[in-house]
């Protein structure tokens, strides 16, 4: 049994690994996400940018929909880095996928110098909308 920082390090390290396949050569920002799932189970990504740059998807996204794809429906925590010193935030779309899949689920930020930040779904999107409110459960 995996002691709950155990669990995240290991978190941590493949977000921070995820960062070194990004996909960015318009904005130069490299993230990296992953995603540990009820069942244990981590998923991964990173963000893939487009020359049509509306097309551009986040790392979070990525990691998401791979779990998806995986048979994965319930979040349970997941892991955000950067390279650099400023501390990554999810932007607004993905905190909503996010919450397709969780409740509400931890939320750890890391950036270039491997410092931490906890924080948590709901404190992120205070007062969310989900698929319970138009009767749609995760199926
Ligand atoms: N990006 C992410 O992958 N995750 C975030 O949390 C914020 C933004 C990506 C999208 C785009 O490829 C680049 O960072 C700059 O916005």
């Amino acid at each position: 049994m995996k002691t709950i920082d155990e669990t995240n390090k290991e978190l941590i390290e493949k977000a921070r690994e995820a960062y070194n396949n990004a996909y960015a050569p318009y904005s130069g920002y490299k993230v990296g996400a992953a995603v540990r799932w009820l069942s244990g189970k981590i998923t991964f990504g990173c963000n893939v940018e487009n020359a049509s740059f509306s097309l551009s998807v986040c790392a979070e996204r990525n990691a998401v929909f791979r779990g998806i794809a995986e048979g994965e429906r319930e979040i349970e925590s997941i892991a955000i880095a950067v390279p650099v010193e400023q501390m990554p935030s999810p932007c607004g779309s993905c905190r909503q996928v996010l919450r397709e899949f969780a409740k509400d689920c931890t939320v750890i930020l890391v950036n270039g110098q491997g410092k931490t930040v906890l924080s948590s779904l709901d404190e992120l999107l205070p007062h969310s909308f989900g698929p319970e409110f138009i009767n749609v459960q995760n199926i």
